[in-house]
This record gives C-alpha cells, sequence and structure tokens, in this order.
C-alpha cells in the first residue's frame, strides 16, 4: 500500500486547513465529491470523513498535473501534495469550514478510479432506500450516515467510561445458547455435531447476567447483539444492539439511578446536554389512563379522559352498552381543530381503524352548539358535565372511542401522536424521558388461550401482590421498569427473581408444568438455590437511543450493516440458500411445501 503511495503520506484531514496554514505544503488524501472546470482551472472538493477541501489544478503554474486531472471522475480516490493558498478576494465560502482557503496541487497520485455512483453522496436524494442498501457502502459515505455511525461511536465510548467508572465489568456471554424468552421468535442454529440439535440465538442475555450476580461478579454489563425473529418496523432489528447491565444487593431506585446517570453521560458527551434528573416516574396504569400507550410522548399535552360514568346511563346505546359490558368510552380534546373538514376527520378515522377501533366519534364545539351527529343523544347535564371534565370550549374538537379498554387506549393513544405530527406541537429540540413502573406481570394471551410473561418470566413481581399469583395472576404487579424517551422505549429492566420457589409459582402461572420448567430451565433453578444474591438490572436499546440522539426516524439509518423490513441485507443478499451439502452435513432437508 504505501509502495504505491510513494513518498505521498497524508498530513492533515480535510476539514482541517485554515487561513493558519497558507502557505505550507499538505498531503490529503480522499474521494472526489465534485469537480468544476472553469474555463481551464480545475476546481475539485476533496472529501473524507471529516470534510471537505477545495484542491485546484491551474493550467499554468502547473500544467502536467492539469493534464492528468482532466481524467477525474466523482469519487476517484486521490492523493496530493500541494501548497495551502488564501482563495481569492471574494471566493471564500464561509459555510465550508475551509471555506477561506484552497489547495494549490503540484503532485497528484489517482489511487483509484470509480464507477459513476448510482447516486449522490449528499444528504438529500431521492434514491429508493433499497438502492441505499445495496451499495450500502457508497450510502454510507454521506454526511448524515457519517455523521450518524460516529454518533454511535461516541455514545457506546461514552456509556463504557461511565460503567467502567462505577465498577462494572465488561463480560462477554455466548451466542450459541439456548432459548431465552423476551417474547419473540427465536433464531436457530442447527448443531453438526449433534444432528437435530439446535442452538438459539440469545434474544438478550438475560438468563447469563442473571447467572453472573449468582456467580458473584456483583455489576456487569456488555454492549451486546442480540437476536429476535419478530415482524419489523421502523425501531426493530433482526439483531439489534443492547446496553446490558446487572447489578446485585439493589432496588429499583438504585438500578433507576445508575440508568439516569449513565443516559444523562451519554447526552452530555454526544449532543453537549445534560438531561435533567432524575427523569419522572409515573405507573404504567396512570400511563394508560392519561395518554393510552406505556410508552407516552410527554412532549405534547392532548391527554385523555375517561367518560364512562356520565355516559353509562345515557341514551347513546353504543356508549351505554359498551360501558355495561366492561368496556370504557374515552375522550381526547384536540383544543382549537373545530375547523378540522369532514375529509380530514374521516381520515383520522381510518387511522384509528388500524388499532382495530369500529368507529370515532366526534363533536365540533361552536359558539352556541355542539355540532355532531351524536349530539342529540344526550341530555343537557349529560353534555354540561362532559364540558366540563374535558375542557369543552368553542373552536374545540372531541374525539370519542368506545370499546374494550386496550382498543379504546391504543386507539386514542396513537390518535394522540398523529394528532400531534398533524399540528406540528412537537418540538424536535425537546427530550422527555419517563420511568414506567408496576407493569402487570403477565398478559393474556387471546389467542394461546394463556397468560404470558408481560416483561420475562424472571422479573419478580410486587411483594405484596405475590400472594395474588395463583388466585389473580392478572392483577398481579411487577418490579419491571421501561425509560422511554419522546414516546419510544428506550429500556426496560426489573428486580429479579432470587428465590427457587417464587421463581417455579411464575413458570407455573405461565402454563409449564414441572417436566416443562425442569427441561427449559433447571439450570436457572439449581442455580436459584446456589446462594442467589437480590438483583436487578435493565437493558437499552442502543440502536432507539442513537436514533434519538441523531434525531432521526429509522434505526437503520444508525446501523452500518442493516436489513430491511423483511430482515434481508440487500448488500450480501442474506439469507440465502445452503447447498446440499452442507445440509446433509447437518442433517437437515428443506421442505418447501
Ligand atoms: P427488552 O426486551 O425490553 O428487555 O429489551 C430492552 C430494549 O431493547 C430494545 N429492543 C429493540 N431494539 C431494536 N430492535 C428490536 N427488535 C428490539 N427489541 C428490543 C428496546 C428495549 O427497551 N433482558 C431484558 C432486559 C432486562 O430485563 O434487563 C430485555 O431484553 O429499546
Ligand atoms: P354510526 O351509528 O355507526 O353511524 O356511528 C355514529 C358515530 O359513532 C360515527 O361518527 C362513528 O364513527 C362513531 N362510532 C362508531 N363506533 C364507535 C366506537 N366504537 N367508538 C367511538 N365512536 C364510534
Amino acid at each position: 500500500m504505501t509502495d504505491k503511495l510513494g513518498d505521498l503520506r497524508r498530513t492533515h484531514n480535510c476539514n482541517e486547513l485554515g487561513s493558519e496554514d497558507i502557505g505550507r505544503e499538505v498531503v490529503l488524501m480522499g474521494w472526489v465529491q465534485r469537480r468544476r472546470d472553469h474555463g481551464g482551472v480545475i476546481f475539485i472538493d476533496l472529501r473524507d470523513r471529516e470534510g471537505i477541501s477545495q484542491i485546484v489544478f491551474n493550467p499554468e503554474r502547473e500544467p502536467a498535473v492539469h493534464k492528468k486531472a482532466h481524467d477525474i471522475r466523482s469519487e476517484y480516490v486521490l492523493g496530493i501534495r500541494g501548497t495551502v493558498e488564501a482563495r481569492p478576494e471574494g471566493m471564500a465560502n464561509p459555510d465550508l469550514k475551509t471555506g477561506a482557503i484552497e489547495v494549490m496541487v503540484h503532485e497528484l497520485k489517482i489511487l483509484n478510479k470509480a464507477q459513476t455512483p448510482p447516486f449522490m453522496i449528499e444528504d438529500n436524494i431521492d434514491a429508493s432506500e433499497s438502492i441505499r442498501l445495496q451499495y450500502r457502502h457508497i450510502d454510507l459515505r454521506r454526511p448524515k450516515l457519517q455523521r450518524n455511525i460516529i454518533i454511535r461511536h461516541q455514545a457506546a465510548v461514552a456509556a463504557r467510561n461511565f460503567l467502567n467508572g462505577k465498577g462494572f465489568l465488561d463480560i462477554e456471554t455466548p451466542v450459541l445458547t439456548r432459548s431465552t424468552p423476551e417474547g419473540a421468535r427465536d433464531f436457530l442454529v442447527p448443531s453438526r455435531l449433534h444432528q437435530g440439535s439446535f442452538y438459539a440465538l440469545p434474544q438478550s442475555p438475560q438468563l447469563f447476567k442473571q447467572l453472573l450476580m449468582i456467580s458473584g461478579f456483583d455489576r456487569y454489563y456488555q454492549i451486546v447483539r442480540c437476536f429476535r425473529d419478530e415482524d419489523l418496523r421502523a425501531d426493530r432489528q433482526p439483531e439489534f444492539t443492547q446496553i446490558d447491565m446487572e447489578m446485585s444487593f439493589v432496588g429499583e431506585d438504585d438500578v433507576m439511578q445508575v440508568s439516569e446517570a449513565m443516559v444523562a453521560a451519554i447526552f452530555e458527551a454526544v449532543i453537549g446536554k445534560r438531561p435533567e434528573l432524575p427523569f419522572p416516574r409515573i405507573t404504567y396504569q396512570e400511563a394508560l389512563d392519561r395518554y393510552g400507550l406505556d410508552k407516552p410522548d410527554l412532549r405534547f399535552g392532548l391527554e385523555l379522559t375517561d367518560i364512562s360514568d356520565i355516559v353509562e346511563a345515557s341514551g347513546f346505546k353504543l356508549f351505554a352498552d359498551t360501558v355495561k359490558k366492561g368496556g370504557m368510552v374515552k375522550a381526547l380534546n384536540a383544543k382549537g381543530c373545530e375547523s378540522f373538514t369532514r375529509k380530514e376527520i374521516d381520515d383520522l378515522a381510518e387511522f384509528v381503524s388500524i388499532y382495530r377501533a369500529k368507529g370515532l366519534a366526534y363533536v365540533k364545539v361552536k359558539e352556541n352548539e355542539w355540532q355532531s351527529p351524536i349530539t342529540k343523544f344526550f341530555t343537557e347535564e349529560e353534555r354540561r358535565q362532559m364540558a366540563e371534565r374535558l375542557n369543552m370550549e368553542p373552536g374545540d374538537l372531541v374525539f370519542f372511542s368506545a370499546d374494550r379498554a386496550k382498543i379504546v387506549n391504543e386507539s386514542l393513544g396513537h390518535l394522540r401522536n398523529h394528532l400531534a405530527g398533524k399540528l406540528g406541537i412537537i418540538d424536535d429540540q425537546s427530550y422527555q424521558f419517563v420511568w414506567i413502573t408496576h407493569f402487570p406481570m403477565l398478559e393474556y394471551d387471546e389467542t394461546e388461550k394463556r397468560y404470558q410473561a408481560m416483561h420475562h418470566p424472571f422479573t419478580s413481581p410486587v411483594e405484596s401482590d405475590d400472594a395474588k399469583l395463583e388466585s389473580d395472576p392478572a392483577d398481579v404487579r411487577s418490579r419491571a421498569y421501561d425509560l422511554v424517551l419522546n414516546g419510544s422505549e428506550i429500556g426496560g429492566g426489573s428486580i429479579r427473581i432470587h428465590q427457587k420457589d417464587l421463581q417455579i409459582r411464575v413458570l407455573e402461572a405461565l402454563g409449564m408444568d414441572e417436566a416443562e420448567y425442569t427441561e427449559k430451565f433447571g439450570f436457572l433453578l439449581s442455580a436459584l438455590e446456589a446462594g442467589a444474591p437480590p438483583h436487578g438490572g435493565i437493558a437499552f436499546g442502543f440502536d432507539r437511543l442513537v436514533t434519538l440522539l441523531s434525531n432521526g426516524t429509522s434505526i437503520r439509518d444508525v446501523i452500518a450493516f442493516p436489513k430491511t423490513q423483511k430482515g434481508s441485507c440487500l448488500l450480501t443478499n442474506a439469507p440465502s440458500d445452503a447447498s446440499k451439502e452442507q445440509l446433509d452435513e447437518l442433517g437437515l432437508k428443506v421442505n418447501l411445501d
């Protein structure tokens, strides 16, 4: 490599040079961002990961080098030696860090040629995401992605520095392992030495980090890859990264305090702003009551209000019957939105139907009346009570949802976020953190007809609730907590079960019999008998955190080589077929019928 470069040794990055360097001889290496031919003189913007310098080829001063520069095209890789000069009067570019100078080239090495790139190396391009992912090595040259990857690095460094300083040990855990239930499907890896048996890739290091506490390591962390075969969305990837932590002899407050301080250190290092500590805490129930979702965006109001008691005896059969059947009616007052058109309101009804809402009743509050298809069903007293509770004033538009609690909360919760976006009331410079606590321990799965762990089966129940594990499982609250930032769940954890008996009761509440829990979790149960300290921890979704730090919207923009929504890597074309020999060795047959 150095041979080819000869005596060209890089002296500076492309963003480093300024007026103080005028007269200095420098060597730069980089890619051709742009080439302009101004009647003889050739200007090139030379780019590296740090920025851009303008380099100049002058036919009168350096005729031989100038001649060679004619061959240069976009994305060629150059090494140049030249002298830093002030740009001529009026030619300085204040938008560019190196805009006051240019480099007069007297030696040029074309280190490599390049095909014309499939899209421009700049931020605002209209290339489809699939083209970008197919040519990810080129896509990653764009300034925004370069910046995101650097932010990701800075965030990881800040997390490590913080945790190292607090006495956490970085300990690796296996990637070829057994199923760790975090609520998704496992990725399986067939074993050649044990044909017919499979490793599972970890959905998280959950059980290993608990075992490390039992081994006495006290404070563990790892920036670790996790694998989950689930339906992908903008904020999910099949392989993603966690900042994973576990501590012994702690309660909720300890884990939350360390987490807050770490998040603050990351924000300070990356964006130079420390969020205010401590973060507010609300219970899961309060989050659902006020915001409909367990990951509320607190950058705006638009809270939900339960009006079931007011409409229960009303003449609007739909609302009254829903409440009588155990459902609920909630409302959202969109202040000042009375001027929404019929079409806008229909679109919102269409939007909530994604969340299985069967309709979206509304009232437009006019100066002297309510304009709505449903006004006629309510008595004056009912209207007065609604107006008071919902703070209804002329100019308002109030939406109503009636159904089972889950559907009402989900549809109005998402409507709340959607409306805030539509109304442009979200301050995108603001970071609103909130802890959600006291999640229910178990959730009834309608399709499987059994309870599932809302967090994972190793989460401890709230002590006063654990007697209800057998009698009233739906009512048991857990010692789990999630950290939510701007409506995105960026972390979740819990205080764990450290007693074998309680762990068995929880596994039984999940419908496992002795044979099943012994087969799946015997190693954990035995470890819990070996002197397990009280312990707890948390894992942060590192990709989501970096997405928010970079003010982005897609997790794929902060991962160097992400997968598509369908789980493919368009660059390498993974997943791909296995050869017959490979399958035979593994004792596998593909059956695609
Ligand atoms: P949990 O399942 O809540 O907890 O995961 C922790 C955090 O990881 C992020 N996350 C994801 N990010 C991108 N793509 C995904 N598919 C994905 N799934 C989850 C989220 C989430 O908050 N072992 C427990 C932690 C513990 O109890 O300590 C766990 O994995 O930001
Ligand atoms: P309908 O009687 O079906 O014309 O409905 C009257 C109004 O109630 C319409 O605005 C519907 O969108 C609305 N609506 C229907 N079902 C529900 C529901 N489950 N919750 C809230 N509004 C509903």
